[in-house]
């Protein structure tokens, strides 16, 4: 999308929110695991404006720190007097001359594209984003007058029957002449039943000033839906989730249910990748030519090569799983789990900051952290590295073609050598030589004539 180095992009967001009954502000709700103003910011930076402006009020440290940015200003309201009062609070910070555009921070899924038009419609032009809804409640209503120029905006609060009847609504999606809107904002009076000072009161006097107001229609109404109430949140969440499953499947990824997918973040799939119901991936995810993902997988900042199979019941985070790996089900990968190609890690595994060579296998309940895995090696069920003295972290190094026998404590710092064979039940705390057999449990012995005990009565 092209530069607009005239364009002024303001973002709405000092309201509490109070339909939503919650201590946080409402434009820090997520939606798909980021803040609804989040979701703003990326469609005005779509548009590379000469400034981003937030306006914030309720709670303004939260949300600065929440989506605190170089490209960002931010601008106090407070105390809160209406939408008209807020852009008033932003105009000592607007680049002069050129257009101005007003985002609400509470209608996440607008899209760059759909304000273009808006942002490039006539210089001395007001133009307001529209849409016409089959349940137009709670929004402002458009009034036309009979050759179907927009009059005005009258809000739920203040609408007659008659107007209430009105399907045409308002996004709150405006751009405005920059050079007018300090005039007409001082002019705004707050004589409504919320005794707020309205944005939408602008509009009669554009008129009255002669300046043409445009109202255009969006008719991708989930654009600009705004988010007041969880059952909105809740739904426009579906909605998003919705889209984004859409347009994984015309990629060319397999999902056995469209409906039971949630990406919080960023997927990005080669071909012929299939995913399974109830998994949830966020952050950045990446995976490969082939990758099959079965159900009820959490993945956060992933990335798995091409061939590789995720088995149900698994979490990963912060990882990297190579070609042909098996993982799972019930395995954990916690950050720092790096995972070369053919890898196996089976059931109850977790492992943590360790590196595993090309080939190696821990099949069962194995806890592997701080180490370095070779090639070929195979871990027996129960292993654990006991990487922790309770105070420091140490690291255990196992060289290829290692045997670990089940249920072995590798007491770190502790190396492994290469082609070594670990009889089960050790306890290892000093180096294993290679390709010997190394064997630290007691040698089994009976005792003969030894009697259970019996129960005293
Ligand atoms: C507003 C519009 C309504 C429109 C709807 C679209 C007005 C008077 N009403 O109503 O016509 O149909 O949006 O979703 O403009 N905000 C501030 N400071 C304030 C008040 C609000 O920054 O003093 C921010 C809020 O944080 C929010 C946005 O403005 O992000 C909209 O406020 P909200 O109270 O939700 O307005 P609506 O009642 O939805
Ligand atoms: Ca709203």
């Amino acid at each position: 999308m092209k530069s607009n180095a005239n364009l002024n992009v303001v973002i709405l967001a000092a309201g509490r929110g109070t339909r939503m009954q919650s201590d946080l502000p409402k434009v820090l709700h997520t939606l798909a695991g980021r803040p609804l103003l989040a979701h703003v910011l990326d469609a005005a930076r779509a548009l590379s404006p000469a400034k981003i402006i937030v306006v914030n009020g309720h709670k303004a440290e939260l949300v600065h720190a929440a989506v605190a940015a170089p490209d960002v200003i931010f601008v106090n309201q407070s105390p809160q007097l209406g939408t008209g009062h807020a852009i008033q609070q932003a105009v000592p910070e607007l680049a002069p001359g050129g257009k101005t555009l007003v985002l609400l921070g509470d209608v996440p899924l607008i899209q760059a594209q759909t304000l273009m038009p808006l942002v490039e419609g006539a210089a001395n032009c007001v133009s307001m984003l529209t849409a016409i809804l089959e349940d137009p409640h709670n929004y402002g209503r458009v009034v036309r007058d009979a050759r179907k120029k927009v009059k005005c905006i009258v809000e739920q609060k203040d609408a007659t029957r008659a107007q209430l009847n009105i399907h045409e609504i308002n996004t709150g999606i405006f751009c405005y002449p920059t050079a007018r809107l300090a005039g007409w904002l001082k002019q705004l009076k707050n004589n409504n039943k919320a005794a707020e000072y309205y944005i939408t009161d602008l509009v009669p006097m554009a008129i009255k000033a002669r300046v043409p107001v445009e109202g255009t229609a969006c008719s991708d109404t989930a654009q600009v839906e705004g988010i007041n109430t969880r059952r909105q949140l809740a739904r426009m969440e579906r909605e998003y989730q919705r889209r984004l499953a859409a347009n994984l499947l015309n990629t060319g990824v397999t999902l056995a249910d469209p409906a039971r997918i949630d990406v919080r973040g960023e997927l990005r799939c080669g071909q012929d990748v299939v995913i399974d119901v109830g998994c949830v991936f966020e952050g950045r995810v990446t995976l490969g030519d082939g990758v099959r993902i079965a159900p009820y997988c959490v993945l956060r900042d992933v990335d798995i090569a091409s061939g590789t199979l995720v088995e149900a019941f698994s979490h990963l985070v912060q990882a990297s799983i190579g070609a042909n790996c098996r993982v799972g089900p019930f395995s954990r990968l916690r950050p720092g789990a790096q995972l070369s190609a053919d890898v196996h890690i089976g059931n109850f595994v977790e492992v943590k900051a360790s590196d595993i060579g090309a080939g190696s296998k821990a099949s069962h309940l194995t806890y592997i952290g701080d180490s370095s895995v070779g090639r070929n090696v195979n871990i027996g069920a129960g292993t654990i590295t006991c990487n922790y003295d309770g105070v420091n972290k140490h690291r255990t190094i196992i060289e290829d073609d290692v045997f670990i026998g089940s249920d072995t404590q590798l007491v770190a710092p502790v190396t492994v050598r290469r082609g070594a064979t670990i009889g089960a039940g050790a306890t290892i705390t000093k180096e294993a030589p290679a390709d010997q057999l190394t064997l630290s449990r007691a040698k089994q012995m009976s005792v003969p004539g030894w009697q259970r005990p019996v129960k005293k009565t």
